[in-house]
């Protein structure tokens, strides 16, 4: 019988299923339809595919039961276990949120309602595959028992929609609300309580964050519409009760996760229309949850909340215009939806901090700035500098209430750090590309400062480790003798790389801000990364094959004896599946990846790196082995700026090959078209960026420059109004010409392989003639990256429409156009 019903409900959508063709683009008018949120959602990428508003709270989805169900839905066919309301996007670890989940049966059999199933692990039903449908603010889907499920969300409301099959004894639905959580981390207590006449249902429980410390507690406010209520009550484990409107419930004492228990309501009309199931969510209490609902959504209409939410999304991209004549529109489709990823997380919860009070912002699901830092929130910083506004003064009352920056949040939870002290990168990035409004930087930079300079007792979810070592040696040691903060002691050699760059991130806030004396300091110990250089670190293949390659940063004891890893563990190729690579107590002096790759972690001195690895032409082959040999992975941030760290060696075009390697080979627009997690929409950055043809060097006024995936795109400065366009002359859509012959900026030649922010906030036209051979465009020693070896405020611009260029913040605005 179930098998039959399976078969006829889902044998519909096969056959209305759409046969996928590559179309070529018009000239996007709406950027909306190219989104497509279900891409990540299988195969590991954990994006969150459901319905929200850019940073909303609310985010409404499907959840399943197949693991990879980080973001509640998945592509990969598992059974959907309830309805929830919260979720994080592309995250690892374990699925995060899923809280406060409905779900709907067609009756209960014999009309009893404890011969309903309850419990989710009984519950759960497939889906028709070819039934999702996912849009900006929608998502949808059926289940095999032939009831639709839709759903909708303003930014701390969902409204989901169940449309039941009728005849049978689908005559008196029912909706039940589920206390438990996606991971099962409900702790003690508990509780719902019913309204018998309204049919409202409020509660709340205290749960686990998905990756690090505490606890934290959700508020809900369930109500209904569309059909006339017939009783509600509770239910605990497998059976229910109409006469109980209030329960507190115990987590359980033995084992397997938290108790079943929530609340029903049961209808007494089955409306083709559908029954409407409204949820407010709060960190404060269920007032605030229904008072949020009852503002944001106050007549369960749904096409008037999508419609809301799409709008805006709408406007969210509208600065962006696209001419994609020629382009295969899954191109499109993938640069506008890994857009879009960028502003699912982080999460707008101003007014629902429970941790203190404040009038800054605050936003959460910084989830993890190690992902983030890298290209995330370097291109909110170019397509909604407001948000980011917004999110800096939230990590500085982050700091100022509970004493650090973050490096990772979520559910106002500390977060566990990966590597450095990231905030300060990210601060320092937002402070020299001038973002001002409302930021008081001097709190900033004594929140910078304080990760520099004092250890936190608990490193592993703020600041740094090791500081001591940090300022009398010069580097983290492996197997460091701390004994005034605790973390994980391992990861000396990725530790003293990344607090390296955050002491020059320091550093550039330290000169913008007129902090003469601690400019010095800080670009010092920028230049600890040089003490961990063991210049005869030989490499071999795991076949004992010499590499060739001399000379790798390794770890070092604090007597000054060098450690031993071998520069390819952790690697993509270490064929050793049981090595530990991550935050293990167990793990390598290297976090999630080679020693191979964080050799070139030296964002601010890559003129010294290259001297280091004796010229231009040997970094060049260290950097083509490094991805010819798979030794990095795209698929985790770190490598994100490796494929475009040929400019600094004079090759440009090499990194243009690069990006056309990976793109869309390993990020293709399919459910499982994503090399790794998205990580909050980091992956979908990389994209975005690369396609737009500028990548950042976060932390610096630097983008290295490459040619558009499209004949021209433009993005006008939300703040200042100001148009930047990117030109392609000579655009080939197959993309064999992909080398820069030559460059004008706003009509003058433009030889520096890399522009500065000033292009987003003044506007300007930078046209790029492209070619089928690399050129010597942007080779010359005057046209790459400055690199802090060539003085703060290097780099000897020789272009036209440009004067010196500097790093510090001062200097945002002070570019003259010609
Ligand atoms: C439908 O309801 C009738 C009457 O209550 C009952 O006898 C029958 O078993 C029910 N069928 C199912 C499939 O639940
Ligand atoms: C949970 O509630 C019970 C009954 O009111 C109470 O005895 C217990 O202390 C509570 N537990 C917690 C953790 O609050
Ligand atoms: C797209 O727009 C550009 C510039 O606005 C124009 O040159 C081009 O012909 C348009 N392409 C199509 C297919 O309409
Ligand atoms: C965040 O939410 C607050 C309160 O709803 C709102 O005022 C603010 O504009 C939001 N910020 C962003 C960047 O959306
Ligand atoms: C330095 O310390 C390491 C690790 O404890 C030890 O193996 C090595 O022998 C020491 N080297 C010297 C020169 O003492
Ligand atoms: C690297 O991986 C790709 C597949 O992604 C494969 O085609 C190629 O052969 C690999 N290269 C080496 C040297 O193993
Ligand atoms: C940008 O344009 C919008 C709409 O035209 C206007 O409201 C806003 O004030 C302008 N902002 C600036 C900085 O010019
Ligand atoms: C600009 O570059 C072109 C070649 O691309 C060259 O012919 C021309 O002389 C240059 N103009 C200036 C002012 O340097
Ligand atoms: C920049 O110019 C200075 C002298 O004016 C020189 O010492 C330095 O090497 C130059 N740097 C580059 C990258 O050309
Ligand atoms: C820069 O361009 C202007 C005209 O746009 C020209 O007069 C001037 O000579 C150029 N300078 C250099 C150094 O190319």
């Amino acid at each position: 019988m179930a098998i039959t019903m399976e078969i006829s409900f889902c044998l519909k959508f096969w056959i209305f299923s759409l046969v996928i063709s590559n179309v070529i683009a018009q000239n996007a008018t709406d950027n909306l339809k190219y989104v497509n949120p279900l891409i990540g959602s299988a195969n590991g990428g954990n994006v969150f595919a459901g319905a929200t508003l850019p940073y909303g709270m609310a985010k409404a989805v499907a959840d399943v039961d197949s693991s990879s169900n980080q973001g509640g839905f998945t592509s990969e066919g598992g059974r959907v276990t309830g309805f929830s309301t919260m979720h994080d996007s592309g995250t690892g670890g374990s699925p995060s949120l899923g809280n406060f989940a409905f779900f709907p049966s067609a009756a209960c059999p014999d009309d009893d309602v404890n011969r309903c199933v309850y419990p989710k692990v009984r519950r759960a039903l497939h889906y028709c595959e070819d039934s999702v449908k996912a849009t900006p603010g929608y998502f949808g889907l059926t289940l095999e028992n032939g009831i639709q499920a839709e759903m909708t969300a303003s930014q701390h409301t969902s409204l989901f929609r169940f449309k039941i099959p009728s005849g049978g004894n689908g005559t008196s639905p029912l909706i039940l609300l589920d206390l438990t959580d996606l991971s099962n981390t409900r702790q003690d207590n508990g509780t719902i309580s019913l309204d018998g006449t309204s049919g409202r249902m409020t509660g709340s429980a205290r749960f686990q964050p998905s990756f690090g410390v505490g606890t934290w507690v959700g508020y809900f406010c369930a109500d209904f519409s569309g059909a006339p209520l017939r009783d509600n009550g509770i239910w605990v484990n497998s059976r229910a009760d109409p006469t109980v409107k209030d329960l507190t419930i115990n987590r359980g004492i033995n084992g397997g996760g938290p108790l079943p228990g929530g609340g029903f309501t049961r209808f007494s009309t089955n409306p083709e229309s559908g029954i409407l199931a409204r949820i407010g969510v709060s960190l404060i209490s269920a007032e605030q949850a229904c008072a949020s609902a009852e503002a944001e959504i106050p007549d369960f209409d749904f096409e008037q909340t999508q419609k809301v939410a799409e709008e805006a999304w709408r406007s969210k991209l509208s600065p962006i215009k696209l001419d994609s004549t020629g382009v295969d529109e899954s191109l499109v489709t993938n640069f506008f939806s890994g857009i879009y990823r960028t502003m699912v997380n982080p999460q707008n919860y101003t007014h629902e901090n429970p941790k203190w009070t404040s009038e800054e912002p605050y936003f959460d699901s910084f989830y993890c700035l190690w992902d983030s830092f890298r290209s995330q929130l370097p291109f909110l910083t170019v397509l909604d500098p407001l948000a980011v506004e917004h999110m800096i003064r939230s990590l500085i009352d982050t700091y100022e209430h509970e004493g650090w920056l973050p490096d990772c949040r979520m559910s106002t939870c500390k977060g566990y750090t990966q590597g450095g002290s990231n905030a300060d990168v990210v601060l320092a990035d937002a402070y020299i590309k001038g973002l001002r409004s409302g930021i008081d930087w001097e709190k900033g930079y004594a929140a910078v400062v304080k990760d520099a300079e004092v250890e936190p007792f608990l490193w592993s979810v703020e600041g740094r480790g090791g500081l001591d070592s940090w300022k009398t040696l010069g580097y983290i040691p492996t197997e460091d003798f701390d004994y005034k903060g605790f973390g994980t002691f391992t990861r000396s050699v990725s530790r003293s790389l990344e607090y390296a760059y955050d002491d020059f991130c320091i550093a550039q806030m330290a000169d913008g801000l007129g902090h003469s004396a601690d400019v010095q300091k800080y670009v010092e110990r920028s230049g600890n990364w040089k003490n961990l250089f063991y210049a005869e670190q030989e490499s071999k293949l795991f076949d004992g094959t010499d590499t060739g390659f001399r000379g790798f940063f390794q770890g070092r004891y604090a007597n000054g004896t060098w450690h031993t890893q071998d520069p390819l563990w952790c690697s993509a190729i270490d064929p050793d599946g049981s090595r530990v690579c991550s935050l293990q107590n167990n793990g390598q002096e290297t976090f999630e990846s080679s020693l191979w790759e964080y050799g070139f972690y030296v964002p601010h001195d890559q003129a010294a790196l290259i001297d280091l690895y004796s010229g231009p032409t040997s970094f060049v082959n260290r950097l083509n082995y490094l991805h010819d040999q798979n030794i990095t992975y795209i698929g985790n941030e770190p490598s994100f700026l490796t494929v475009y760290q040929y400019h600094w060696a004079g090759r440009p075009a090499l990194s243009a090959e690069r990006v056309h390697f990976y793109i869309p080979r390993f990020f293709s627009p399919t459910v499982d078209g994503l090399p790794g997690n998205d990580d909050s929409g980091a992956m979908g950055s990389f994209v975005a960026f690369s396609m737009l043809g500028l990548f950042p060097t976060p932390g610096q006024n630097i983008y290295l420059l490459t040619p558009p995936f499209f004949p021209s795109v433009s993005i006008t400065s939300p703040l200042t109004n100001r148009t930047a366009t990117i030109r392609a002359e000579n655009f080939d859509p197959s993309y064999s010409s992909v080398y820069i012959q030559s460059a004008t900026l706003n009509g003058a030649n433009y030889t520096r392989n890399w522009i500065g922010h000033e292009f987003f906030s003044e506007g300007g036209e930078l046209v790029l003639v492209l070619g089928a051979q690399e050129s010597s465009w942007g080779t010359g020693k005057a046209d790459l990256p400055p690199s802090v070896t060539d003085g703060l405020g290097g780099g000897n611009g020789t272009g036209n429409g440009t004067v010196e260029r500097r790093w510090m913040g001062g200097s945002v605005g002070s570019m003259k156009w010609s």
